[in-house]
């Protein structure tokens, strides 16, 4: 029984983080002519309606999408992210947000191709009719780490992962460390973006020590906290990537450092970026 369900939380600071991080990479692999493979594992329904009692119960979206909407002093980097949201939004209101699924899909080429899966069956049926039409893309009902097996290596054998887990389930950190290094054993040169939720020093140092007992090379760590260590919700999250495209880290450093200072509540938090291991 899965309990968390992504339409509560879209457009939150956790999507304002990890969505430009995603944008950034796809339009990295769009820099050579070849053929890449998107995958996304925990994909979502890949268009939420912020205006939807959901979204409104907790409006997540304020604290998100909200702070940068109509902001006109934003960094280069992030422009192309931000221009997706928008191109959602033609009347000029914050209304629909796009998840990554959907990000992916206006980034790709017609030479690409995407796979997306999800385990929720209406979240997937809803994601299958928003891609019913474009053959560049497949759907599929799927356990994420199913999916990482059943479709790694890509015939391209270039492209990125994403693994966007809800974290409900207890031990999910093992459990990706472990997906993670089976996956990376399948495909090597893959990129791999792994986001996860700041839920606890002791927690996250477990998850650093799983990663690199992996023995897997170029690992970059980056970590947006917007809340004091003791607030009573997590105060930030994280995003590995491995094999990441030449200078992601100080290109990304400077546009965090721009998003936590348009999302930090009261200048808490911080930005980290760390090699946790290099070549
Ligand atoms: C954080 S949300 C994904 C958001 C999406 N990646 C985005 O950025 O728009 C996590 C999703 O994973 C789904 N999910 C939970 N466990 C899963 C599993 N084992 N395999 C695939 N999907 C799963 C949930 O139903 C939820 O839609």
């Amino acid at each position: 029984m899965l309990s968390y369900r992504h339409l509560f939380h879209a457009g939150n600071f956790a999507d304002v983080f990890k969505h430009p991080l995603l944008t950034r990479l796809l339009l990295a692999l769009n820099q050579k002519d070849k053929p890449y493979f998107y995958l996304d594992t925990h994909a979502g329904i890949g268009r939420y309606d912020l205006s939807k009692p959901w979204a409104q119960k907790n409006r997540e979206f304020e604290t998100g999408i909200k702070k940068l909407w109509a902001r006109d002093d934003v960094p280069a980097a992030l422009k192309p992210y931000l221009d997706i949201v928008r191109a959602e939004n033609a009347d000029g209101h914050a209304r629909f947000y796009p998840g990554s699924p959907l990000i992916a899909r206006r980034l790709i080429r017609p030479i690409d191709r995407i796979v997306a899966t999800e385990l929720n069956k209406t979240d997937c049926a809803e994601l299958q009719t928003l891609f019913a039409r474009d053959r560049r893309v497949t759907v599929k009902l799927m356990d994420g780490y199913q999916s990482l097996k059943a479709h790694l290596p890509p015939k391209e054998r270039r492209g990125l992962v994403l693994i966007d887990s809800s974290f409900d389930r207890a031990r999910e950190f093992a459990r990706i460390a472990a997906a993670l290094r089976e996956a990376h054993q399948r495909w090597e040169t893959g990129i791999y973006a792994l986001w996860y939720p700041l839920m606890g020093a002791g927690v996250i140092r477990g998850f650093e020590r799983d990663l690199l007992a992996t023995g897997i090379k170029k690992v970059l760590q980056f970590e947006l906290r917007i809340l004091p260590d003791d607030a009573s919700t997590i105060p930030g999250c994280g995003m590995i990537i491995i094999n990441p495209p030449w200078k992601f880290d100080t290109e990304m450093r400077t546009l965090l450092r721009w998003l936590w200072s348009a999302l930090s509540i009261n200048g808490a938090g911080g930005v980290k970026v760390e090699w946790l291991a290099r070549e």
